[in-house]
């Protein structure tokens, strides 16, 4: 998919922010084009916050001069605009293939709005075909592969490019899980991983998000339940 698809949708959240909000500010490439439209704006006057969902978006809103705040000054979000790696029909996503998946859910969960920027890559009809990933605490590892596994998934610690496992922002391994297109229930899987010892927290984020940008290379399309 072309990186023109991922910018056009970045475009049209960037003309949702308006002077003085409070942004939620997303990880990944998508992500990525919208911190830097949202620095041209910045740039041209425009007076925002933002609270970012990961150290690498930190650094990219700092080098283009968009103050940052946290959610201890401002526990309330005007709106948030992250990337998926899936979304269904009924906007339910697979988030986390950066992961940065726990910051992202904590802020999104802060914001009056989630808006999701995506290409149509990202389109599914059941999630699943992307590995959810699940961040945990390193010593609940085996028990909870072995928990994954007996209910289908396929299961990898994530790695670092020097072999170690990698490490979250927040300092926890994940562990990307296989379903195969097969997640028919998120909701219900959610519930269900949120309950297991040593989840700190899982990819799917159903039932917040707004609305989804989504960009093609003629233009983007706002999908809405
Ligand atoms: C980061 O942890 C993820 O949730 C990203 O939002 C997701 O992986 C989408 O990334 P891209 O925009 O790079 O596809």
């Amino acid at each position: 998919m072309s990186d023109e698809a991922k910018r056009s949708a970045a475009e049209a959240a960037v003309k949702l922010v308006q002077d003085g909000m409070s942004i939620g500010i997303g990880t990944g490439s998508t992500a990525e084009h919208f911190i830097r439209l949202l620095g041209a704006r910045v740039a041209d006057g425009l007076s925002v916050s933002g609270v970012p969902t990961s150290d690498r978006s930190a650094e990219l809103c700092n080098q283009l001069g968009i103050t940052l705040t946290n959610l201890d000054d401002t526990p309330v979000l005007d709106m948030a605009v992250d990337g998926a790696d899936e979304f269904d029909g009924a906007l339910n996503l697979i988030k986390g293939g950066g992961g940065a998946l726990l910051r992202e859910k904590i802020v999104a969960g802060a914001a009056k709005r989630f808006v999701v920027i995506a290409d149509a890559s990202k389109q599914v009809d059941v999630l699943g075909r992307f590995p959810l990933p699940l961040e945990i605490i390193s010593m609940a590892r085996q028990p909870l592969s072995r928990r994954l596994t007996d209910m289908g998934a396929d299961v990898t610690l994530r790695l670092a490019a020097d072999g170690a496992p990698f490490r979250t922002d927040e300092n926890h391994w994940i562990l990307d899980c296989a379903f195969g297109p097969t997640i028919a229930k998120p909701a219900e899987l959610s519930q269900t991983l949120s309950s297991w010892p040593g989840v700190v927290e899982h990819g799917l984020f159903c039932a917040m998000t707004e609305r989804v940008l989504l960009g093609s290379n003629d233009g983007v399309r706002t999908i809405t339940l």
